[in-house]
């Protein structure tokens, strides 16, 4: 994915502005900054998720050979559902509460696939044994409400990786959890990128979670992107105040 000269405005007033970036293939790239700096409107624009009255000015997002900010909503949709996947911060977009855990993964399968109903089952129970619940076919019984926090954030991120993205855009997706589980959760990015050949649009505020694991870093404020490199270099060697303000707050 390669995002040039993106910019996104509300009410004539510039939120992300002129951000470019490059998520290698196979690569974690982590996009880090404070609150209000424009990180998830980033995130969205790309897939032309932003809320309405946010309106991208100019800017291209390449992804497979096209910009994903012209193509047709038909397209899009592919894009949206098959090649790049979006894993969000609890609770906003959580599971459906009425339908259990188990059904709303197989109906990723039923959307985009021509699996039949065994099918569906069987890898549905092999991406919940992927993500490291110790007992799938428990979860997939499950309502949502009926697991831990950091259960259903897995099980998002198996539905996520259903259809087997090429990319996985995941905001925040570890702020609702504790710090053990957000190591055990960005260990799994790492297993996942290994496993499927993705890379990952890491979205967070907190430089501590990538530290260890993101090959690129950027970092916003005030939706311009400050400094950005490897994140051995960047977080070594901060050049910017704004960068070194983030790591002192890294415990
Ligand atoms: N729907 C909206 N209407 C008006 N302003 C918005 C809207 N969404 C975002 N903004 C503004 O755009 C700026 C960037 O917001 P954004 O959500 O991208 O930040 P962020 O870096 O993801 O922050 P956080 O770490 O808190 O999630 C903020 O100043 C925010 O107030
Ligand atoms: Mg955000």
């Amino acid at each position: 994915m390669q995002i040039k000269n993106l910019a996104v405005s509300v009410n004539s007033k510039k939120i992300v502005d002129d951000v470019s970036l490059t998520v290698e293939e196979r690569s974690i790239f982590a996009l880090v900054g404070g609150s209000g700096s424009g990180k998830s409107t980033t995130g969205l624009a790309v897939l032309r998720l932003l809320a309405p009255g946010l309106e991208i000015k100019s800017g291209e997002a390449i992804f497979g050979g096209r910009d994903l900010l012209k193509i047709g909503a038909e397209e899009l949709r592919q894009v949206r559902g098959k090649e790049i996947a979006m894993v969000f911060q609890e609770p906003l977009y959580a599971f459906n509460p009425v339908l259990t855990v188990g059904q709303q993964i197989e109906e990723v399968f039923t959307a985009h696939t021509d699996f039949l109903g065994e099918k569906r089952l069987e890898e549905t129970l092999r991406l919940l044994d992927i993500v490291g619940i110790k007992d799938p076919l428990r979860v997939h019984k499950s309502y949502p409400h009926q697991l831990s926090g950091g259960m259903r954030q897995r099980a998002m991120i198996a539905q996520a990786v259903a259809l087997k993205p090429r990319l996985i855009i995941a905001d925040e997706p570890t702020s609702s959890l504790d710090v053990t589980l957000q190591a055990r959760v960005m260990e799994l990015f790492l297993k996942l990128r290994d496993e499927f050949d993705l890379s990952v649009l890491l979205i967070t505020h907190d430089l501590g979670v990538v530290q260890h694991m993101a090959d690129h870093v950027a970092v916003m404020n005030n939706g311009k992107i400050v400094e950005s490199g490897s994140s051995g270099e960047v977080l070594k060697n901060p050049k910017h105040q704004y960068t070194r303000e983030l790591l002192s707050y890294v415990s």
